[in-house]
């Protein structure tokens, strides 16, 4: 082998949706233990991306590799332990809001992983001190919190079970500035500390390049560029410089 196995590629992956084709034989890889940040506008098939690749969207045509193996149509079983091994923090959190705040991070562990309750409890106050969550914090319900706690008690859970691969899915969408740094200097940490293989999604290119060691722009359903963060604000990618000095003018085109 020349090169080494990325820890997940999509290969000619297309996903359409009646005649719209979201995703046009696209491909993308990332390397064990980088963090793949993909930056796009809106609509553009982010997280069908990402989705894709978590077995909830089952792509047209190609295929898509977990440490060179192939995830597209797994059985129930295969895909349940695949699952065991990705955490994911959705945009808006999703936390349960019938369950407390340590039975959300704790739900995996209980409900897919068997670990008692006691102890599972435990682990999920570890997992919230590492997002700089009181102990305190634990029981309370999610109504009780704000976004950004909520967003933390969120990032808790995605890293409770120190999965291989994480998922963020617009992570500071909805966050004032100064949370959503927190929330971004969080994630960093995380990935950090895991050596997890981590693959984000953000409009926001602050995040962008706090998180990721590499950034890739999807448009049309392919990748059009893709680069080291740093490279973000030299390329002369002219579909880059659009989006990232926020023109209306130039080769994107958008519908008002
Ligand atoms: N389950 C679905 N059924 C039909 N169309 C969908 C579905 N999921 C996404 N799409 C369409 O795919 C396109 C890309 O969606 P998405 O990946 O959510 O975009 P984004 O880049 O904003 O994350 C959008 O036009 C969206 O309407
Ligand atoms: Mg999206």
């Amino acid at each position: 082998m020349t090169e080494a196995t990325p820890k997940l590629a999509w290969k000619g992956v297309t996903k359409r949706f009646e005649d719209r084709t979201v995703l046009d034989a696209l491909d993308l890889s990332v390397a064990p233990g980088k963090s793949l940040v993909i930056i796009g506008g809106s609509g553009q098939g982010k997280s069908v991306t990402i989705k894709t690749a978590m077995g909830l969207m089952r792509p047209d045509a190609g295929s898509i590799t977990l440490d060179g193996e192939c995830i597209v149509g797994l059985s129930e079983g295969k895909r349940r332990k695949m699952f065991s091994r990705i955490g994911v923090l959705f945009q808006g959190a999703a936390l349960f809001d019938s369950l407390t705040i340590w039975e959300n991070v704790a739900f995996r562990l209980i409900n897919a992983d068997g670990v008692p309750r006691k102890e599972a409890k435990e682990r999920a106050i570890e997992a919230l001190e590492q997002v700089r969550l009181a102990p305190a914090v634990a029981d309370r319900f999610p109504s009780e919190l704000s976004g950004g706690m909520q967003k933390r008690a969120g990032l808790a859970r995605a890293v409770v079970a120190q999965p291989e691969i994480l998922f963020f899915d617009e992570p500071t969408t909805g966050l004032d500035p100064i949370t959503a740094a927190a929330i971004n200097e969080l994630i960093s940490n995380q990935v950090r500390r895991l050596g997890s293989t981590a693959v984000s999604i953000t409009h926001d290119l602050a995040s962008a390049q706090t998180i990721g060691d590499e950034i890739a722009m999807l448009h049309n359903g392919k990748i059009i560029w893709r680069g080291p963060a740093a490279e973000l604000n030299t390329t002369d990618n002219p579909y880059v410089r659009q989006f990232v000095e926020g023109r209306a003018e130039g080769p994107i085109s958008h519908a008002v």
